[in-house]
């Protein structure tokens, strides 16, 4: 009898032990960035260098959805703390930042890069070291092919380059496309590839690829070749910054063609820099500021009331990815980081400010590309074009 009452408050002292071990860690093996009250999430974006205005406005969008969701009493009754780290536009800063979030600070969860180069570089590292990592609006394939944890929540250049292409040739008639592309970041030569593909196999051509290096401001030789080629539509898959210098010397040139681009040339300088030269010029982006849907405009307004201007897609997409994180972790009642994972994977027909999207077996979101005109100074939406209108 003795024996066994002993032997009952050695267990329930162990019991005591263990569970007061686990209260004081916050959680359960496999588990991440939980402390007593709170859940580390990480946030790698550029917010200075070349392309400052993508990361600042996912930055932006992150922090509203963290403010509303802590307002509601937090994820899994834990009030979100947002790890964030600048990028500054550099690879080796990348993947110094995913390094620090995934062994340092300890996040459930790394959300980045925007620019498909820097993630790249920083999702082998989330990898290895079994942190999931989801990038808001990197678009170039590879990305989600470095590991089972690592996910994306917007459309794929892939996609988008298919897309473009069907609109070129199909809505706007084009039968004679030259290219200009940024030869050294993979989400430009990507595009180029997809919508080539595409576009010739409807049917039309391309005449000319016209490529450049990283931090090009002369396009004189590649406008040259491009006016000669006498195309019907230039296709050039770049960023902003360059866009604007493109633009520019194109019609400097006399080349008056519409041109066309996708998500990258979204940024708040981009009408105050380039309106008159990109005037009639298409572009394919994460949502439209004109989309009626209630949670679009909610989201729209305050933002315009916190930051005085309207979010760009970035923004729109740096406050869904919070939201994304959210769901999977209510889905998975837990924080254990696998669980999350698997969660994340399973996520389907989850409405946000940029569509409502299912994340595939390559970890990638299907949704919609918006197909947004530049005309009379501002941006309005043409049409949405559906994942299963593109072939
Ligand atoms: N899709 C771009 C890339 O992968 C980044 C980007 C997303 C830029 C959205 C602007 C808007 O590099």
């Amino acid at each position: 009898m003795r024996n066994a009452l002993t032997l009952l408050i050695a267990l329930a002292a162990v019991t005591f032990v263990v569970l007061a071990g686990c209260k004081d860690q916050g959680n359960e093996a496999g588990s991440g960035g939980v402390t007593e009250d709170s859940v580390k999430l990480g946030l790698f974006v550029s917010t200075t260098g070349a392309i400052a205005d993508f990361g600042l406005a996912t930055k932006n969008g992150a922090d509203i959805a963290v403010s509303e969701i802590n307002a509601a009493g937090g994820i899994n009754g834990k009030q979100v703390e947002l790890v964030f780290y600048d990028i500054a536009s550099k690879p080796e800063e990348a993947k110094s930042a995913a390094t620090k979030l995934a062994t340092q600070d300890k996040v459930l969860v790394g959300m980045g890069a925007v620019a498909s180069s820097l993630s790249l570089t920083a999702a082998p590292t989330f990898q290895t070291n079994g942190v999931p990592m989801v990038s808001p609006s990197s678009t170039f394939p590879p990305v989600t092919e470095k590991g089972d944890l690592i996910f994306r929540i917007c459309f794929t250049d892939e996609f988008a380059g298919a897309a473009l292409a069907q609109f070129a040739f199909e809505d706007l008639g084009k039968r004679k496309a030259a290219i200009i592309m940024n030869q050294d970041d993979p989400y430009s030569t990507g595009l180029a590839n997809y919508f080539k593909a595409r576009f010739e196999q409807l049917g039309g051509k391309v005449e000319t690829t016209e490529k450049f290096a990283n931090n090009t401001s002369d396009f004189n030789t590649q406008v040259d070749n491009v006016k000669s080629a006498t195309p019907d539509i230039v296709f050039a898959p770049v960023y902003y910054n360059d866009i604007t210098l493109i633009g520019q010397q194109l019609r400097g040139k006399g080349v008056t063609v519409p041109i066309l681009g996708s998500d990258g040339w979204e940024s708040p300088t981009l009408l105050k820099n380039a309106a008159k030269d990109l005037e009639g010029c298409y572009f394919g982006n994460h949502y439209s500021q004109n989309d009626p849907d209630e949670m679009v405009q909610g989201f729209i307004k305050t933002y315009a009331d916190k930051h005085g201007d309207k979010p760009s897609s970035l923004a729109a997409l740096g406050y869904d990815v919070v939201y994304f994180v959210k769901n999977a972790v209510d889905k998975a009642g837990t924080f254990d980081r696998a669980k999350v994972a698997g969660a994340m994977r399973n996520t389907k027909d989850l409405k946000g400010v940029t569509g409502t999207y299912t994340i595939d077996n390559k970890r990638n979101a299907s949704k919609p590309i918006t197909m947004l005109k530049i005309t009379g100074g501002k941006v309005e939406m043409v049409r949405q074009i559906m994942p299963e209108e593109v072939k």
